[in-house]
């Protein structure tokens, strides 16, 4: 497969999409008759804090954050836990990240239903976020689904909710390495042998993204790395009942 087929693309079903019984009609509008594109990689995932955290980091501090992780969380829409669920996709193909936002249209359901209607995010919905005295301070926009902006984004977020076992192999966009050492998680810590109650997230022969790799042995060195240990281990506390 050349590059330019390679190309892949990060699709968040929010639980908007899936409460208003729109995801038939979200994988149609995104399936390879109409995008041209080919399904690399899916799965249905409970949205804990850590994962909402981390693939909204570059919205943290905003007036709409809290919100938001209450949004993609999935506890907005549903009173049962069982029910908040969002599905996770990667699209790959030539063009993949721009075909997608075109079919997605404007984060404003508003501006999508004005300035592309019949765009997936016309359908959405606008709610005002209000402090405690009652103020709309910004709003929370509803837009059904997430689509990578960029494809610096798309290897962060798919790396993010896709271990390389989701994939298929010949899918892989992104480097692998087989791991030679544990590492796990506890309790917000990196720990190098087990401990009761942890979580492991990588043994020795597992297969794993180079760079998560690369983060882990830094961490592991005490020494400064660009993503977080959450970031590394989001997708491995995935449909974790450890994990809320
Ligand atoms: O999703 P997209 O990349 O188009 O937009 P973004 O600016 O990266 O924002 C991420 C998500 O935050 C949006 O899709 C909205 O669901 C939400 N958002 C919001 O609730 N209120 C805002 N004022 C801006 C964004
Ligand atoms: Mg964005």
């Amino acid at each position: 497969m050349d590059k330019q087929e390679l190309e892949q693309t990060l699709v968040l079903l929010k639980p908007d999409a899936l409460k208003n019984s729109l995801t038939g009609y979200l994988l149609s509008q995104l399936s390879e008759f109409h995008s041209g594109l080919h399904l690399a990689g899916a799965k249905i995932v409970a949205v804990n804090r850590i994962l909402g955290e981390e693939h909204y980091a570059e919205h943290r501090g905003k007036a709409f954050y809290e919100s938001l992780l209450d949004y993609i969380t999935g506890s907005l829409h549903y009173d049962e836990a069982w029910k908040r669920r969002v599905v996770a996709i990667v699209y790959q193909g030539p063009d993949a990240i721009l075909k997608i936002r075109a079919i997605a249209g404007p984060t404003n359901p508003h501006v999508a239903r004005q300035d592309k209607p019949g765009c997936i995010r016309a359908l959405g919905t606008l709610v005002p976020i209000k402090d405690a005295e009652g103020n709309t301070i910004s709003e929370r926009m509803d837009n059904l689904i997430h689509a990578s902006a960029n494809p610096a984004d798309a290897e962060r977020e798919i790396k993010l909710w896709f271990s390389p076992a989701d994939i298929p192999p010949m899918m892989h966009a992104y480097e692998t390495e087989v791991c030679d050492t544990w590492y796990g998680y506890a309790g917000g810590r990196l720990i190098t042998a087990p401990e009761p109650g942890s979580i492991c997230l990588f043994a020795p022969g597992d297969v794993a993204w180079t760079s998560d790799l690369e983060t882990i042995r830094r961490l592991a060195q005490g020494l400064a790395t660009a993503e977080s240990l959450n970031y590394i281990a989001a997708k491995y506390l995935i449909n974790d009942a450890r994990i809320a």
